[in-house]
């Protein structure tokens, strides 16, 4: 039977499915607070990790580890890199990487960790193209891609970075999370996935768009969430 665990880095990302699960027990580890339940009938661990590479490292540890969760989602918002991503779009996680893991003077690639054998940690394609449905299904306005998710402990605003996360790594999206919960989940083979609504545009307008967005760009993927746990 699936137990899904649900990330999100803040507590708007994941309040909304929070208040709609039945809740069997919370659980407090490494300062989280694990909510273990149901919601849909399905059932699942949903945690806000705090924001960054560490936290949500840790977070899918313990998911793995302590919660013998089945599949990963990580819900939320994130800056845009693709012109034809606006604020309101969902990206769907094709593959994440690190863009601040930077050890080319020995011969990787920028963004590839040391002994890995590759840059790019591979999304779950059915959980993927199960998201991508449900999104039509329940945001059938929203415009939807499928996409590559890069993550670093960086809020991207400046024009200049954004650019360069386009041309080294091709990126869709940018975020703080992503990468490293995809890093854990392919550490511990379990399947993921990664959901985010942009919020802003990771340009010199992003501190300006990004509080006006965030919670109604949070909803969306909120929303996401709920329909697609019932076809995992
Ligand atoms: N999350 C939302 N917007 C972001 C941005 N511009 N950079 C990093 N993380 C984000």
């Amino acid at each position: 039977m699936s137990k899904i665990g649900i990330i999100g880095a803040m507590d708007l990302e994941v309040d909304q499915l929070k208040s709609e699960m039945a809740v069997s027990e919370i659980r407090t580890v490494a300062g989280m607070d694990f909510y273990e339940g149901s919601l849909e009938g399905v059932s699942v661990v949903i945690v806000r990790c705090g924001i960054g590479k560490v936290n949500a490292a840790l977070c899918t540890q313990i998911l793995s580890d302590l919660f013998q969760v089945t599949h990963i989602i990580n819900t939320g918002v994130a800056g845009s890199l693709n012109a034809k991503l606006d604020i309101g779009d969902i990206l769907i996680s094709k593959d994440a990487l690190h863009h601040d893991m930077d050890v080319r003077i020995f011969g990787y690639r920028l963004g590839e960790v040391p002994q890995m054998g590759f840059r790019e940690f591979p999304a779950d394609e059915r959980m993927a193209e199960l998201a991508r449905k449900a999104c039509e299904k329940v945001n059938p306005d929203i415009n939807v891609i499928l996409g590559r998710v890069v993550s670093g402990d960086q809020f991207i605003s400046e024009n200049s970075v954004k650019e360069k996360l386009i041309s080294e790594f091709q990126g869709d999206c940018a975020e703080m999370e992503g990468a490293s919960i995809a890093h854990g989940a392919y550490l511990n083979k379990i399947p993921f996935v990664i959901i985010r609504a942009i919020s802003d545009k990771a340009d010199n307008s992003a501190t300006m768009d990004y509080p006006t967005f965030e919670r109604e760009a949070a909803k969306h993927s909120a929303a996401l969430v709920k329909e697609l746990i019932k076809e995992i």
